[in-house]
């Protein structure tokens, strides 16, 4: 995509009923790449908007007893609601129902009739009613609708219409497809439409006689007939930006630089759209991409299944961000992608409760201890930091290029793997320990590399989260409102004396309800052996006495008065526990933080120093020190049984 500007649009979706999951991924989608373009400083025009006219609103309306623009104008509220919940930053939002938009189609239509590229035929065929469209005796597939996921039975018709000179466009459009080969993404949907261009192209019928639909635009040279309403949609492109009315605005934005689209409205803007375009004497968008869709587990979302997934409930219970996380780390590439409420949580519990929140409460933590809540100096650089800031140099690249290609998941995936060498980083580095042995200049170095780590990081997220990558900003003392692209490039950006602030949990871990039971092992004490000498075997009864968990440690702190002991406070599965642990002398409390450790659950309480102990952590006695038993899972929940 060139840079001297970014100009992005959605679908404009249909108001027949509330917006789902599918309308939520597009338009983040575009939110995100409008964001990104704007803080590399290109100027962006983000443009979304509502479908209104046809059949499938008329219907709806009918169905609810009210006129069609009722129908609209109540549906049109819950989209606007959504996206001002989402955070979208749209500069425009067009209703195909806005004299602007309408008198734009006329005139469009009006000049292609004068210049003989629409003309009035009689039709004799088949209609799909579900799908609003046309089709010949050799399209239909078994007799039914041809269209993908749809399959209904047609009626036949004989009518008369408006024909758009599509055919004739049919092989221009081929070599440009083949000169052009970015105008169609990803690579397979271009081959997709290829393969429908094999067929000979019908012309378009762009008319549809009032005595079936009455709700659309009405033709500009036949008050008898209204505009099909894909003729009508796909103009809203033009039309917003000023197409016939402002040369300027138009220049300035057209052609689009990427269309963004779901795989089922391919034709439409892969054939029809392009075709329309040429025949208007206008220059082709620079690109069509068509993502997947989201299924829900495995199923095609349906209303009728009941299975819709409400965007407005999911960024209620889970938080605006984090869902806009998901869905773009989610998908990937043109391909579908599943949703459920556990793959949800358990990338949110990976990838933001514990690696990158529990990362960033570390590092402020231990500099609000050790370095007088200011960012600390750093002195010389040993392998390990060097390492660490080409990773997170790196990523930062990789990150911007997978955008640039539309590949936002495997950025995003690029920057969690940073987080996670980092948080790898503190375990070897151990500032705790460091503090603690007053080692403060290294200190100071390996606090401001996790830091700085932590500042790029923050800033190339800032287009999918802006909401909470602005308060990690905060607190690490960066006082600008968005990120500089340019300063994550560069290393070295944080200035030693910045004041940083304390974060309330910034990403607090969802407690998971499906700790599935681990099966226990079958019937191994059949055909016994007697112990070997100085051996005595338990019974696996004797084990199954125990109840091992495993548990998160949210916080520890030091027991005063007792130089052994540490107080922590776990999270078993949804429950929360105090234990008292002798491990004071191995471990720092602040290096506790987020360890999914494993405990003994059904221990009685005890009372130590005249604090309730619930339960018994397991450690490994290595030489004079312990270390605690952990969990080989990055994910791994809390409560899960060990056995
Ligand atoms: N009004 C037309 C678009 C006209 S654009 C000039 C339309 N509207 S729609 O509301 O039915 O669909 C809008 C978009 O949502 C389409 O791109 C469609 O692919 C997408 N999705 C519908 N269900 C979806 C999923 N389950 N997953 C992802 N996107 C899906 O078509």
């Amino acid at each position: 995509m060139p840079d001297e500007k970014f100009y992005v649009t959605t679908p404009i979706y249909y108001v027949n009923d509330k917006p789902h999951i599918g309308h939520a991924y597009t338009t983040i989608l575009a939110d995100v790449l409008s964001r990104y373009h704007r803080l590399k400083g290109v100027p962006t025009y983000f443009l979304t908007g509502t479908d209104e006219h046809g059949q499938k609103v008329q219907q709806a309306a009918e169905k609810s007893g009210i006129e069609p623009l009722e129908q609209a104008d109540r549906t049109v509220v819950r989209f606007r609601e959504l996206w001002t919940k989402l955070e979208i930053t749209n500069d425009d939002f067009i209703r195909t129902t806005e004299e602007r938009h309408k008198t734009i189609v006329q005139q469009a239509l009006q000049d292609l009739y004068d210049r003989g590229e629409i003309y009035k035929d009689k039709y004799d065929g088949w209609y799909c009613v579900g799908c609003e469209r046309y089709f010949t005796e050799k399209d239909l597939v078994e007799g039914n609708c041809p269209e993908p996921g749809c399959g209904r039975p047609v009626e036949r018709i004989e009518e008369t219409n408006y024909f758009f000179r599509m055919s004739k466009y049919q092989d221009w459009l081929i070599q440009y497809i083949h000169d052009n080969p970015g105008f169609i993404q990803p690579d397979f949907r271009r081959n997709e439409t290829l393969g429908f261009l094999k067929k000979k192209l019908n012309d378009l019928c762009v008319s549809r006689p009032k005595s079936r639909l009455s709700w659309g635009i009405e033709l500009p040279f036949d008050e008898n007939f209204v505009t099909y309403v894909w003729f009508d949609a796909l103009v809203n492109y033009i039309s917003a930006v000023g197409y016939l009315t402002d040369e300027n605005v138009f220049e300035k934005w057209w052609p689009a630089s990427c269309h963004l689209i779901g795989k089922d409205i391919l034709t439409t803007h892969t054939v029809y759209w392009p075709t329309m375009l040429h025949a208007m004497g206008l220059p082709q968008p620079q690109c069509v991409f068509a993502h997947g869709w989201w299924l829900v587990g495995r199923d095609k979302m349906s209303k009728s299944v009941g299975n819709v997934v409400n965007p407005m409930d999911m960024a209620d219970r889970f938080g605006v961000d984090p869902f806009r996380y998901f869905l773009m780390a989610e998908m990937s590439l043109g391909q579908d992608a599943s949703f459920t409420e556990e793959a949800f949580v358990r990338r949110y519990n990976a990838d933001l409760a514990n690696d990158l929140g529990n990362m960033l409460s570390r590092v402020v933590k231990l500099i609000v201890s050790h370095c007088d809540a200011k960012i600390p100096e750093y002195t010389e650089l040993g392998a390990e930091e060097e390492n660490l800031r080409n990773a997170a140099l790196a990523a930062a690249e990789q990150a911007m290029d997978n955008v640039e290609s539309m590949r936002i998941d495997l950025g995003l995936a690029a920057l969690a793997g940073v987080v996670r060498e980092a948080n790898r980083y503190l375990e070897k580095r151990q500032p705790w320990t460091l503090a603690k042995e007053g080692k403060i200049e290294e200190l100071g170095t390996v606090l401001y590399f996790a830091a700085e780590t932590l500042r790029i990081i923050s800033g190339m997220i800032y287009p999918v989260m802006p909401s909470k990558m602005s308060e990690l900003r905060a607190a690490l003392g960066l006082s600008e409102k968005e990120p500089g692209f340019a300063d994550l490039t560069e290393w070295g950006k944080l200035q030693p004396g910045t004041p940083v602030q304390k974060v309330k949990g910034l990403f607090p871990r969802i407690s998971s309800r499906e700790n599935k039971k681990t099966p226990v092992p079958g019937k191994q004490n059949e055909g016994k052996e007697p112990p070997a000498e100085g051996v005595t075997y338990a019974e696996y009864a004797d084990f199954k006495r125990l109840e091992l968990r495993t548990a998160r440690i949210l916080q520890a702190e030091k027991v005063e008065g007792a130089d052994k002991l540490l107080r922590l406070d776990i999270e078993v599965g949804d429950e929360k526990r105090q234990i008292v642990a002798g491990i004071a002398q191995h471990y720092d409390p602040e290096g506790l933080q987020g360890k999914t450790i494993v405990i003994v659950a059904n221990l009685k309480p005890v009372k130590i120093r005249g604090l309730k102990s619930n339960g018994m952590l397991l450690a490994a006695s290595i030489g004079k020190t312990l270390r605690l038993v952990t969990i080989d899972a990055e994910d791994a929940p809390s409560g899960a049984e060990v056995s």
